[in-house]
């Protein structure tokens, strides 16, 4: 691992942000836990995904599906007989790869063998039984993408929120896969969560809807805080395409260790819909009531990972500088993505200044996450708030008992600002907002 990445896992472990799965039992194949600070995040990142996508629109709906579903639809959308990567194992040393990742010598990576066998289709679908009989009539599949839990809800969606085309549907949820080479961290694992859109748009509207959409999500990523330069468009190649896909671009951020998938944009035709409507026998189409056209939508899906979100948010953020001839960490996240938005700190652990911190806290806990620290020299903790990406905190010193005011720091110019207590809540949140609409 690359050292950028190796000093973002290490302040995720050591501040609380990610844990390994299990870690008292020698943790569990690449299965991660977020800690107090990595909930908050994760949330943070969720939440602005679902506010820019569902708040902020007219035009898409929320979902969510069951992660258990009836195996006949992991037959219908391709999944059973396609959902596969291609599989090496070196005879050597036993160690099993993906066929497509290896180096270019072709060799194993772990021992340099290049006695390898033929690759062969490995299936990525974890099966499961449903009830308490184990045969096959009792199989079932954990979801891997959330995908199509919103195909097989499109008729109902469709009715009950009587949308027309150009319309969405998102989901965000749980997804797993058994990948055969998980790794770099929270990148790629066997269980992790997404956020999927499934825009239905008249199939002519296609092209400009998919180009659309390439733009407004490379937008997101922008607007919380990730630089240009760290983001591209990659456009895949007829011979790397999903069995559903007429086109699909990458997202593809620049980690440490190379340009790698973010998120995934894809055309997915009329594909799932037309499968479903096959396999179940219903009809899953728009019948335009004015115009008397029926049709069968075509879906643009925007499909993104909360982890690798995170871990970009977390890269692009990490910083070091020096403040007062003393080197600190600090994590440059976007207000709206940092664990907490405000630190209330006392000045001292004195009687005299802590009702009227707990105060402020008390003002400012409805509004924005907070977190209250009363212990060691006030530098030290101004320097773990930086080191989590607290963009700012609230002093409460001894003038404070005088003049009812308190004073604000911000994390990356250190400007301090003396604010009344009565207007310390709209203080924050008016900064709040303006980092929220990139001003
Ligand atoms: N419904 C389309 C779909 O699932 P995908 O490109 O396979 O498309 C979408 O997945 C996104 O989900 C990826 O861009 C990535 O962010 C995330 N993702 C996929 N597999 C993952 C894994 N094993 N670990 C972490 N994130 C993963």
């Amino acid at each position: 691992m690359a050292d950028l990445t190796e000093l973002v896992v290490n302040l995720c472990k050591r501040r609380g942000f990610v844990f390994p799965s299990s870690e008292i039992y020698g943790g569990f194949r690449s299965t991660y836990d977020y800690g107090p600070l990595g909930v908050l995040l994760k949330r943070n990142v969720m939440d602005a995904w679902w506010r820019s996508m569902v708040q902020e629109r007219h035009d898409i709906v929320g979902l969510d599906a069951a992660i258990l579903m009836a195996p006949k639809v992991w037959e219908a959308s391709g999944h059973l007989a396609t959902f596969t990567d291609p599989l090496v194992d070196c005879r050597t040393c036993k160690e099993r790869h993906r066929a497509d990742q290896l180096p270019e010598s072709g060799r194993c990576p772990r021992c340099g063998s290049a006695d390898l066998t033929e690759a062969r289709p490995f299936h990525l679908m974890f099966k499961t039984n449903v009830g308490p009989v184990e045969d096959d009539a009792s199989v079932a599949y954990l979801r891997p993408e959330t995908a199509q839990g919103i195909f097989v809800n499109f008729a109902n969606v469709l009715q009950t929120s009587r949308r027309k085309p150009p319309f969405g549907i998102a989901q965000q949820g749980k997804s797993f896969r058994n990948e055969i080479t998980p790794g770099n961290f929270i990148f790629r694992t066997r269980e992790f969560e997404q956020m999927e859109m499934e825009y239905f748009v008249p199939p002519d509207e296609a092209k400009g809807w998919f180009e659309y959409w390439c733009e407004e999500r490379l937008r997101w990523y922008t607007g919380l805080g990730i630089p240009a330069e760290h983001l591209r468009l990659r456009h895949h190649d007829p011979a790397e395409l999903s069995h559903y896909s007429a086109g699909t671009a990458d997202v593809e951020f620049l980690y440490p260790w190379g340009w790698g998938e973010l998120e995934g944009i894809a055309n997915r035709t009329d594909y799932d819909l037309t499968q479903h409507a096959e396999h179940s026998g219903q009809r899953l189409e728009y019948f335009d009531q004015a115009t008397g056209a029926r049709y069968v939508p075509h879906v643009i899906e925007p499909a993104a990972g909360v982890g690798r979100s995170m871990m970009a948010f977390l890269l692009a953020a990490y910083d070091t500088d020096e403040v007062g001839g003393e080197e600190r960490t600090v994590l440059r996240l976007h207000p709206r993505l940092a664990p907490y938005q405000v630190a209330v700190l006392p000045l001292s652990r004195k009687d005299t200044l802590v009702p009227t911190a707990r105060e402020v806290l008390g003002r400012l806990q409805p509004h924005v996450m907070c977190d209250y620290d009363e212990t060691q020299a006030i530098g030290r903790r101004y320097r773990r708030q930086d080191e989590i990406g607290t963009p700012w905190c609230v002093t409460v010193d001894f003038d404070t008992l005088e003049d009812r005011a308190v004073t604000i720091r911000e994390r990356d110019s250190l400007a301090q600002e003396r604010v009344p207590i009565d207007e310390v809540v709209e203080a924050v949140t008016s900064r709040l907002a303006t980092a929220a609409a990139g001003r």
